[in-house]
């Protein structure tokens, strides 16, 4: 049986009704409400409230093919045009789990020849089969500040997803960003700036279209933790809830926070969002209008499509008119895996008949769709599927999850080229050195004895990708846990790469790769010329390592990574650590330990990882990256933390977000904390100078709200798609496979075909959520990003950089700016660049400050403003050494 979970009237929860951006929230947060900053109005600027709500924002935005989507538009509209009602709904829903190869697949149009989409994780290269590459991080990405690196990393990894036959690779990621230290799985994106996020995260969606792939914009919004994400998850940790948590937060900390790299990353051109598990102010991710329809559709004018994270569907009829456009993987919870029940296939084509789903909403799922899949050029590539999500042998089941058959699954096509280069590369120059005393390195290759200790130098003596998952802290820690961990083509751990360095120039060597050696350890330390540990702390998506389900459930170091530290150096002298982690880590003590000659953080560093920490510990590479979130001595300094018990009983547990805009850095200067490393910290082997501050001021347009009317929704469907149920029964003869998700009916009684027992009784369509009359547009909307006037070049800002050393190195010069207002952090980052400078030259750092960077966001006006009051610039090298300032006029 197909088609059997309700339609219309499924699930309506999270279809809050009530205003959540203008509230009076004093009693909560005394100090952040405040009188009119522009008009004489009362404003609420910031605070979380629990049980917070959102408010339904309806109809959903048809897309319009605006700018560069203009040509993507037209061909998908003559192709949408031409399809039948099932044709439709096919590409709009999975094929169920692992019933097809790929991570997702949706349904195909044989008779038009259009393939059945495969979506494959992950932002560090594809998940879960053989002969590719696993790249750094997003974190380390972050790291590297360099726009160019993570172009090409894109690049390469869309080339390696096209290489086995994937059309959308579901990465980059934006949301978490790390609101909390712990934060499971902050490590897949570019840190808690939402400025660095977002123009990273736009250039590894434009590196992986140029490569033809889809990008997936994940995971919207305001995903911070893993902890309650999926009731069905937690009720098998033990807790009893019914609901996935909710992220409450201020529209003020919505704007500028966590939607900002959005805005980017769909200006970039991103191919589709992918919703997320989270309710925001406790309306689900996927089923949010608020969110779906009016942050990402109407005011960032998105072009793409949404598709649900896995098994983040809700709903049929609500989870279609709030704004998704694909769910997957098509069955509606993990539980019911093996249910071959879906909210969408059949159940959308009964809610169409049944018109509770307008043609034109599903149109526009559709031509969205459709869309993307022109806009990156996948009409353009014949990469045929080549592998299985689900084995790795050659030969497999047809539909994994019934275990029919036996077919060639597995061409074990290697897709990797040469881009082990760039893995090594941009690990080495996502390596940030903390501390390095009297020029402990680079090492000179003299060194008599050189011991490498810890496990995490180490191979996995089971094999690098025994853990399911990656869900273990074996051996050297090159990538975190879950659905951003691609299996291992081949691993160069430290202790092999060092041993081949030092048997270049002959020296001796000797490792232990165990932490718990005492006595081993104690022996060997006391007689190395260098001690090199290597220590880390692990985290993930779901699962429990260690006792930590997915979030950490503290900061320090794993296996003991503490003791070893203190035990090496209390021997020997010339100690110096490496540090892998998926995010901060307390350091202070490492840090003041004087035995501790120097300290490197080199993240998740990908499969070249030992060659790449090779080349920065001997000097082939002049340490460059900067740390891309902030370092705390305690726990409590970043005053942000994981929920990791639920609060509201059994049902959704409450995360609110108090600390508003005041994340990192931003946190940590509002309230003058001194932090062991500082967010955009990083050391050099050479030393620079900055002078010469020059802003100029540029001409531009005055900012207006953008103003008028969207056209009404296109029609497009065919003149003979029939309304009579009997018209889209299975076809006869037709031999389904069980289990697969389809778009037809069992029977022409709508009422059955749906199964849903309330059917036609209970229902509810939210207001609006069926016209498709001309919209008003939204003030800071009007094009892909929001209103084009925020792009604009207010300033460009210049500043001279210097070599002041004796080798070539790499400069990440960064901008700040303070909005000067007493709700502003006091500082925000506006400008980057990673410069290479020869010794003894300069070079000049260059800026453009956008309008939207010196703009706060207005709740009344729901637009950006240029508040009154005095704004600020500074240039340095950290968030914390900003040598340079002037006023902006
Ligand atoms: C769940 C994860 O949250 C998401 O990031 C991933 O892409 C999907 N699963 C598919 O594996």
């Amino acid at each position: 049986m197909h088609g059997i979970i309700p339609a219309a009237v499924l699930a309506i929860a999270g279809l809050a009704q009530a205003e959540w951006v203008k509230f009076n929230n004093s009693d909560l947060f005394p100090d952040v409400t405040y009188q009119g900053f522009q008009s004489d109005n009362p404003v609420t600027i910031a605070g979380s409230r629990n049980l917070q709500d959102s408010p339904p924002k309806y109809p959903s935005p048809w897309g319009e093919g605006h700018g560069e989507w203009a040509d993507a538009y037209e061909k998908a509209r003559a192709f949408v045009h031409q399809l039948t009602l099932e044709e439709k709904v096919n590409l709009t829903t999975g094929t169920g789990w692992k019933m097809d190869r790929c991570v997702g697949q949706t349904g195909s149009i044989p008779r038009l020849g259009f393939h059945s989409l495969c979506l494959q994780d992950s932002p560090n290269g594809v998940r879960l089969t053989d002969f590719v590459s696993v790249f750094p991080s997003g974190v380390n990405l972050a790291a590297t500040w360099s726009r160019e690196l993570v172009h090409s990393i894109g690049h390469a990894m869309g080339e390696e997803h096209r290489g086995k036959g994937v059309d959308m690779q579901l990465g980059p990621v934006v949301g978490p960003m790390g609101r909390a230290p712990e934060a499971g799985r902050s490590w897949e994106g570019f840190g808690p700036d939402p400025y660095l996020s977002g123009i990273l995260a736009s250039e590894a969606i434009q590196g992986m279209h140029s490569a033809g792939v889809m990008s997936s914009l994940k995971h919207a919004i305001a995903y911070e933790q893993g902890h309650f994400r999926l009731p069905y998850e937690s009720v098998e940790m033990g807790w009893n809830i019914t609901a996935p948590y909710s992220s409450n937060l201020d529209d003020v900390t919505m704007h500028e926070l966590y939607l900002w790299p959005f805005a980017d990353a769909i200006r970039a051109g991103a191919a589709s969002v992918m919703c997320s598990y989270n309710q925001v102010n406790n309306s689900n991710g996927c089923q949010n209008s608020y969110v779906l329809n009016h942050l990402i559709k109407n005011e960032l004018g998105f072009q793409g499509f949404v598709v649900s994270d896995w098994y983040g569907t809700w709903s049929g009829v609500s989870s279609i008119l709030a704004g998704l456009d694909m769910s997957m993987p098509g069955v509606p919870e993990m539980q019911d895996q093996y249910s071959g029940r879906s909210f969408w296939g059949a159940n959308l084509t009964v809610a169409v008949l049944n018109g509770s789903v307008p043609t034109w909403r599903l149109d526009d799922a559709v031509t969205r769709i459709v869309a993307a899949w022109y806009f990156v050029g996948r009409d353009e590539a014949n990469e045929t599927l080549s592998f299985s999500t689900w084995t790795k042998d050659t030969y497999g089941p047809a539909h994994y999850a019934i275990g029919d058959g036996l077919i060639h699954l597995n061409e074990h096509r290697d897709v990797r080229g040469n881009h082990s280069n760039l893995v090594r590369e941009a690990g080495a120059k996502s390596t940030v050195l903390l501390k390095n005393t009297n020029g402990a390195l680079p090492l000179t290759g003299k060194e008599k004895l050189t011991a490498t200790f810890g496990e995490d130098a180490g191979p996995n003596i089971r094999g690098p990708n025994s853990c399911k998952q990656h869900a273990c802290d074996e051996g050297t820690l090159a990538v975190g846990w879950g659905s951003g961990a691609p299996d291992f083509a081949s691993l160069v751990t430290p202790d092999t790469a060092i041993q081949n360095e030092v048997s270049k120039f002959g020296g001796a060597y000797e490792s232990i790769l165990t932490n718990y050696a005492s006595e081993q350890i104690d022996t060997l330390a006391r007689r190395a010329d260098v001690a090199l540990v290597f220590v880390n702390s692990d985290s993930g998506e779901g699962q429990m390592v260690a006792n930590n389900y997915g979030d950490r459930n503290n900061l320090t170091l794993w296996k003991g990574g503490d003791e070893l530290v203190k035990r090496v150096s209390s021997s020997c002298p010339n100690t110096i650590v490496v540090v892998h982690s998926t995010g901060p880590v307390l350091l202070e003590e490492i840090k003041q330990n004087p035995n501790v000659t120097a300290l490197l953080w080199a993240g998740l560093p990908g499969d070249q990882t030992g060659n790449a920490i090779t080349d920065v510990l001997y000097g082939r590479v002049n340490p460059g990256a900067k740390l891309p979130f902030t370092v705390g001595v305690a726990r409590k300094d970043w005053g942000t933390d994981v929920l990791y018990a639920p609060n509201n009983g059994i049902l959704a547990p409450q995360a609110n977000f108090q600390e508003g805009i005041f994340t990192d850095y931003r946190g940590f200067d509002k309230h003058n904390i001194t932090p062991t490393y500082e967010f955009g910290y990083g050391l050099s082997y050479t030393s620079f100078s900055y002078s010469n501050l020059r802003v100029t001021k540029r001409p531009v347009r005055e900012y207006t709200a953008t103003q008028g009317y969207t056209s009404a929704a296109p029609n497009l469907s065919r003149s003979d798609v029939s309304s009579n149920p009997a018209n889209h029964l299975f076809p006869s003869n037709f031999s389904m496979v069980p289990l697969y998700i389809y778009p037809w009916l069992n029977t022409t009684d709508l009422a059955s075909a749906s199964g849903d027992r309330y059917y036609g009784s209970n229902e509810f369509i939210p207001p609006g959520a069926q016209d498709s009359s001309p919209q008003p547009l939204a003030a800071a909307g009007g094009a892909p990003g929001g209103n084009p006037a925020l792009w604009d070049i207010v300033y460009t800002v210049e500043a001279t950089i210097t070599n002041e050393g004796e080798v070539e190195g790499d400069e990440i010069p960064q901008l700040y700016i303070s909005l000067g207002g007493p709700y502003d952090a006091p500082l925000l980052l506006r400008g980057f660049d990673r410069l290479s400078i020869q010794p003894g030259r300069s070079s000049t750092f260059q800026a453009d400050i956008r309008r939207k960077d010196i703009m706060n966001w207005d709740t009344v006006a729901q637009d950006w403003y240029v508040s009154g009051y005095q704004k600020k610039v500074y240039v340095g090298s950290s968030s914390r050494n900003l040598p340079l300032s002037a006023t902006l006029a």
